[in-house]
């Protein structure tokens, strides 16, 4: 049986063109037997008929508040409370911001307003949008008081533009639904997340790596990794919502800083080692970034001239300080529980059994970035979780739904 199977979840349809995907989403939780009611604004009408959404869910869909004042109809309070979940798709813009500042100015607003059930956001928007001070700082007041949130993904977005703002796929929404209303210790073995509201890691200090590092060559010109800093700094987000207080140390990455994180922008190994021996002391390190292992001995302070007919330049390497090792080795300040990543693209477990001996850390997440796998630079992750007791097998999973578990297994590891 499925783990969704008798759970009833509010689908509230705002007006975004992901809407699109709201039909495939319904159909994937009522293939899991998940009972779905759905709310749709005036603006989502404009993306997504009432007519689909009826047949999709066998039941009424609701679109005006008035409506409910009838006696035979549920009243908006209680169609509120009578789902175990409400989930937001496509989380437009705007209902974030009305949904931030506590606005009820038609049914979908107001059922957010008065419910006491989990709410669950899949932000869609126009990358810039997305990026706007304004609704990040939406998202840091939404994530403050509980709400949870999957997504947005990278990717091309139907305005033309690239980046951060794309819809979460419906697999990973039902993914995060899943982690949402499915009973502890019911995924796969695996671990499922705690909800926003509940604070197992509060008064615990975790530092987190994200991204690339850039090793100057010249004023113009650097060494760096493919990292998009995606799954650092979810798991970057995940430690906070479990109550942590969270200093992420990021290289250049295009992704938003978190919600209720700290965030230090650094460029270079040698910086971020520095910011993180600052930020210490922490109960949590993890090393999530893809830190260039060899920098440039010397700099050039002006750009390297390119000469018709000259030699090419050659470039002197040497060493970066190794972080993970770093925070790893023994000593009074060093983090209670150290996770170090392994993204190999052969022999995947043994060379990350080898690195998590080698390297002084507690933990290893180990994953194949093989190009084939997709995973460099995707959305989606298939790790394993390698501790002194053993190897854990995790499914391919949404990166977000990594983080949550591994933020749930280091609140189980340090409780
Ligand atoms: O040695 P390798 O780069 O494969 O090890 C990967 C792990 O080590 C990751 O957790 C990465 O963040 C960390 N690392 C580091 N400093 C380096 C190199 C890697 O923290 N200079």
């Amino acid at each position: 049986m499925s783990d969704l199977a008798g759970k009833r979840v509010l689908l509230i349809v705002p007006g975004g063109i992901a809407a699109f995907k709201i039909p495939e989403l319904i159909r994937l939780l009522r293939g899991r037997d998940c009972g779905v009611t759905c709310v749709l604004t005036q603006s989502g009408a404009q993306f997504v008929t009432k007519l689909t959404l009826q047949a999709l869910t066998e039941t009424t869909v609701y679109s005006d508040l008035f409506s409910l004042t009838d006696e035979n109809e549920m009243g908006h309070i209680q169609l509120s409370r009578s789902a175990d979940l409400v989930v937001v798709a496509p989380a437009t813009a705007n209902i974030l911001a009305k949904m931030a500042a506590g606005i009820g100015d038609d049914l979908a607003t107001t059922l957010l307003l008065a419910t006491d059930k989990p709410v669950l956001a899949a932000p869609a928007m126009n990358v810039r949008m997305w990026l706007h001070a304004a609704t990040q700082a939406n998202m840091a007041l939404l994530a403050a008081r509980g709400v949870e949130v999957v997504g947005p993904d990278d990717g091309a977005m139907a305005c033309n533009e690239y980046g951060p703002g794309r819809m979460s796929e419906p697999p990973a929404i039902v993914a995060a639904i899943e982690a949402l209303l499915a009973p502890p210790h019911a995924l796969d073995g695996a671990h499922a997340p705690l909800a926003g509201r509940h604070a197992p890691l509060a008064g615990k200090h975790a530092i987190v790596t994200s991204g690339p590092t850039h090793e100057p060559i010249d004023p113009v010109r650097y060494i760096a990794n493919r990292s998009s800093g995606r799954q650092g700094h979810a798991i970057a987000a995940s430690l906070a919502a479990l109550g942590a207080r969270v200093t992420l140390v990021s290289g250049p990455v295009s992704v938003p800083d978190p919600p209720g994180v700290t965030v230090l922008h650094i460029e270079s190994a040698r910086q971020m080692l520095a910011a993180c021996q600052d930020a210490l002391p922490a109960e949590i390190a993890v090393c999530a970034a893809a830190v260039a292992d060899w920098r440039v001995a010397i700099a050039a302070s002006g750009k390297i001239k390119k000469t018709p007919g000259a030699a090419s330049p050659t470039l002197e390497l040497v060493p970066n300080p190794d972080i993970l090792a770093t925070l790893s080795a023994p000593g009074p300040r060093r983090p209670h529980l150290v996770v170090g990543f392994a993204a190999e693209t052969d022999d995947l477990m043994a060379n990350a059994q080898a690195k998590r001996t080698r390297k002084g850390c507690n933990w290893i997440v180990a994953n194949d970035v093989s190009p084939e796998t997709g995973i460099m630079g995707g959305a989606e992750n298939a790790v394993h979780l390698i501790t002194a007791d053993g190897v854990e097998d995790w499914p391919r999973l949404a990166k977000d739904e990594v983080a949550r578990r591994l933020a749930t297994r280091i609140a189980e590891a340090l409780a």
